[in-house]
């Protein structure tokens, strides 16, 4: 880009406010936040009051902003936001996960039909370069599967249960204090924002638009004192891990859970808000990406060096997309997984194919078995609202 980067920010919480303190601190790049849109103008805040604004249209029709940062917490008006944006030819960055779950398919087309960028990077996994890894580096079709913690808030409440013996109701609200969780913590702990962001990198790790209904997905909510000690005492910590899978050379599967992850497993080393991605692949085996997933400064920063690639006319290419296409989605899948269930009636709504291990006892009941993930997904309706809580135990 030969202009210099005139931005306008929409959003100006943890990661809006984030990127202003790094830009502040980065002296070589040649940009400026010229114009702020936040939704209520009589909130206190550190900014110049000229650069404020609450109307979208001071920053999407101003012909000298040719950057959008959309850093909102509202999915539906991050969408608005980022399609207007493209369409009045502006480059825009995101950080928005949810948004970017349901609508980056249509997204990517109106990018390129307006011949402007769209980069993300912020949106999964924070300060990790896991998008640009996989669109730059992992980009041919050796790629098995992608897989780790997504999530910092969920993380950090697992540890702290796990470690200092909290209640989990305890460290969520820890989790909420300390600015780790979301505005709505139960996209974080009920497994959400791993999925979307999971649905990210499957399109650039694997070429596939996958919506968020066809996956199934299981939060760490339901979580209880019994399953701690039982993945302690097998020498296990729980994790809320998102993967997706090659499955038989030309299908893909998604799968957000919580696992029981064994101490020589790479996610067992993760602690605290930071989040780990497992890229494993044919003949380059196993490589493992740590970082800060969240927070104001890591997020920023990524929101930063998004910004400082469009200086330099940075597209994603979505080589995964272009040439490496004809993917499938699937859940016909075996999983070996834990289910501790309160009633038998409970039970009975899983099909499970095989049981390795089981107790019936008066305050505690659980299975370890093998079932098939599509026939998981089928039920997934049902055990909303039940006292019952699921890890699985293969392969991180
Ligand atoms: N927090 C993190 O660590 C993190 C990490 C990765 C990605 N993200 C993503 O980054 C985005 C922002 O998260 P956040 O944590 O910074 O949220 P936040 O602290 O809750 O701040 C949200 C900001 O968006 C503004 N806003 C909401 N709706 C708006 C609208 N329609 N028009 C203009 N401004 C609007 C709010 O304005 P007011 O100030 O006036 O209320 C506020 O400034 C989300 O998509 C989130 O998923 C966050």
């Amino acid at each position: 880009m030969s202009n210099k980067l005139k931005i306008g920010v929409f959003g100006y919480g943890v990661v809006g406010s984030g990127l202003a303190h790094v830009l502040k601190n980065s002296k070589g790049l040649d940009a400026s936040i010229v114009k702020v849109c936040v939704r209520d103008g009589e909130k206190e805040r550190e900014l110049d009051s000229a650069v404020l604004t609450t109307k979208p249209d001071d920053i999407l029709s101003d012909p000298e902003i040719n950057v959008v940062a959309e850093l909102i917490d509202d999915a539906d008006a991050a969408y608005q936001i980022v399609k207007t944006a493209l369409q009045n030819g502006k480059h825009v960055v995101s950080a928005n996960k949810k948004m970017l779950a349901y609508h980056i398919e249509e997204l990517i087309q109106l990018q390129w039909q307006h011949k402007v960028s769209f980069v993300y990077e912020a949106s999964a996994c924070g300060s990790i370069p896991i998008i640009r890894n996989l669109e730059e580096y992992y980009d041919n079709d050796l790629l098995q599967s992608v897989s780790g913690i997504l999530n910092g808030s969920s993380n950090y409440i697992l540890t702290k249960i796990f470690n200092d013996n909290l209640d989990y109701d305890v460290a969520l609200k820890q989790a909420q204090d300390l600015g780790f969780a979301e505005s709505d913590p139960t996209s974080d702990v009920d497994g959400f924002d791993t999925l979307y962001k999971l649905i990210i990198l499957t399109v650039h790790g694997f070429g596939l638009f996958v919506h968020p209904d066809q996956v199934f997905n299981f939060g760490i909510s339901n979580l209880s004192p019994k399953d701690i000690e039982l993945a302690s005492q097998k020498g296990y910590k729980i994790r809320l891990l998102g993967k997706v899978t090659k499955v038989n050379g030309n299908h893909v599967n998604l799968l957000v859970a919580p696992k029981f992850v064994k101490p020589e497993e790479h996610a067992f080393t993760v602690e605290s808000h930071y989040n780990g991605v497992l890229i494993q692949g044919n003949f380059y085996d196993n490589q493992f990406m740590y970082g800060k997933g969240a927070g104001a400064h890591p997020t920023g920063s990524a929101v930063l060096s998004d910004i400082t690639a469009l200086a330099y006319d940075y597209k994603y290419e979505y080589k995964k997309l272009k040439y490496y296409g004809g993917l499938q989605y699937t859940n016909d899948m075996e999983v070996e997984v834990y289910l501790r269930y309160t009633n038998k009636d409970d039970l009975a709504l899983f099909n499970f194919s095989d049981i390795k291990e089981s107790l019936t006892g008066k305050d505690f009941n659980y299975v370890i078995g093998t079932l098939n993930l599509s026939d998981l997904i089928k039920i997934r309706q049902q055990i909303q609202g039940r006292d019952v809580f699921l890890a699985y135990l293969g392969d991180e």
